[in-house]
């Protein structure tokens, strides 16, 4: 019988204990061998709780019972949680986590110390939710020359710009409606200003070049800018807005990182990924575009992933499951170099002012004018470009979005 540990009884954990519950003779199956809750660590009590027995508050109980071999951490963030990783894995015990913030900033580490200590640091979940592609970039996509990752990684920001869109209301609007829903944190800092889509395609990019990416380095916006205006525009122009973050993979060695508010066509794959769904694409040299999908947040899905890791995880007891993410940090190209269309909104009585800097005519898709403003695309320029433009033109541009 394989017995592991829970830290943490919030959604995740307690999501994670239903799973293994629910569906305790399919995990017996895969793991060969019956996987028990034995601790779930928490400051808190949950009286009348089926599992109000297995509650302890402190870690050192799970540290020092030989019996635990794999530890999940569910509590979130980079302080206490770090700390009981490291411990856990020096001690011998695997980890099995969602914590995207923890595995973006110190996952090479904590690798290290699981390949040094024969166990596995396994962390599915912290990227798309319950959708496989951690799994499928260490193991199925092994052999290939990924080139490119695109996705849709964070189902808050997703559902509200879907709400956006479908309703024609504004940012603020909707993220109190989501909100009051639970769709978006009291503090949705993290989300709405793309860090979390950040840490996660940091993690991707980590996996397949093997160095790490730290996130904090990746160019980051989020959607707070985005306005019902700038969804008018994309509807007349057959086309949405979506949170993207998008990774190149340099022949060089170097990687190309941007996460950021996309203007994209009806036609587009992510252009069908709505709500808190969640999607990627990867594109490998041999194998083309393999495109991934699913629900990437929420308490059973995400635990599924969390779920999955556990039963691997006894499975190859005693034994390191490779994993080449080396603590040597990758080059990050220059976003000002890479080469795009823009959309834009500016004042209508700044008319003039923003032909003269765009130029007139040419590559330009102009859209339909309302309320002192207009809207047109860009021909293809730099970033750095771009945006010398824009700081030149100031309060004349009213909104600013790439084209994919
Ligand atoms: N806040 C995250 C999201 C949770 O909305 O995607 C899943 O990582």
């Amino acid at each position: 019988m394989a017995k592991i540990a829970v830290l943490g009884y919030g959604t995740v954990g307690s999501g994670l204990v239903e799973v293994l519950e629910r569906n305790s003779a399919v995990a017996r199956k895969q793991a060969g061998e019956e996987v028990l809750v034995k601790y779930i660590l928490d400051l808190r009590d949950f009286p009348g709780d089926p599992y109000e027995d297995r509650v302890i508050h402190d870690y050192n109980i799970i540290l020092n019972d030989p019996e635990v071999s794999v530890v999940c951490e569910a509590m979130g963030g980079v302080g206490a949680a770090y700390q009981f990783t490291k411990q856990a894995l020096e001690a011998g015990k695997s980890v099995c986590t969602s914590n995207k913030e923890l595995v973006a900033k110190h996952g090479a580490k904590l690798l290290g110390i699981a390949a040094q200590k024969s166990c596995n640091y396994m962390f599915e979940a912290s990227v798309g939710g319950g959708i496989p592609i951690i799994r499928a970039i260490n193991t199925s996509l092994v052999t290939e020359r990924i080139e490119e990752i695109t996705g849709i990684l964070n189902g808050t920001t997703n559902y509200i710009l879907t709400r956006m869109e479908r309703e024609g209301a504004d940012y603020g609007q909707v993220l109190k409606q989501a909100q009051e829903l639970g769709y978006a944190e009291r503090n949705p800092e993290a989300d709405v200003e793309g860090w979390d889509t950040c840490r996660k395609i940091a993690i991707l990019a980590s996996l397949v070049t093997g160095k790490n990416v730290d996130s904090e380095k990746i160019h980051t916006e989020g959607i707070t800018g985005i306005s019902g205006a700038d969804f008018a525009y994309a509807e007349a122009a057959d086309m949405t807005v979506k949170l993207l973050a998008s990774c190149r993979f340099n022949e060089d060695g170097s990687v190309r990182a941007m996460v950021a508010p996309f203007m994209i066509s009806r036609d587009h794959y992510f252009a069908g990924v709505n709500d808190v769904f969640n999607g990627i694409l990867v594109a490998g040299d041999m194998v083309g575009e393999v495109s991934f999908g699913g629900r990437g947040a929420g308490k059973l899905p995400t635990a599924s992933a969390v779920a999955a890791d556990v039963v691997n995880c006894v499975r190859s007891r005693g034994r390191n499951i490779s994993c080449t993410w080396k603590p040597e940090e990758v080059r990050l190209e220059d976003p000002g170099e890479s080469e795009r269309r823009f959309f834009i909104r500016a004042s209508a009585s700044e008319r003039g002012a923003v032909e003269k800097a765009f130029g007139e005519g040419t590559g330009f898709v102009k859209l339909p004018e309302g309320g002192g403003e207009f809207g047109f695309f860009t021909p293809v320029m730099k970033e750095k470009d771009f945006d010398e433009k824009c700081s030149a033109l100031g309060a004349a541009v009213l909104s600013r979005i790439r084209l994919a």
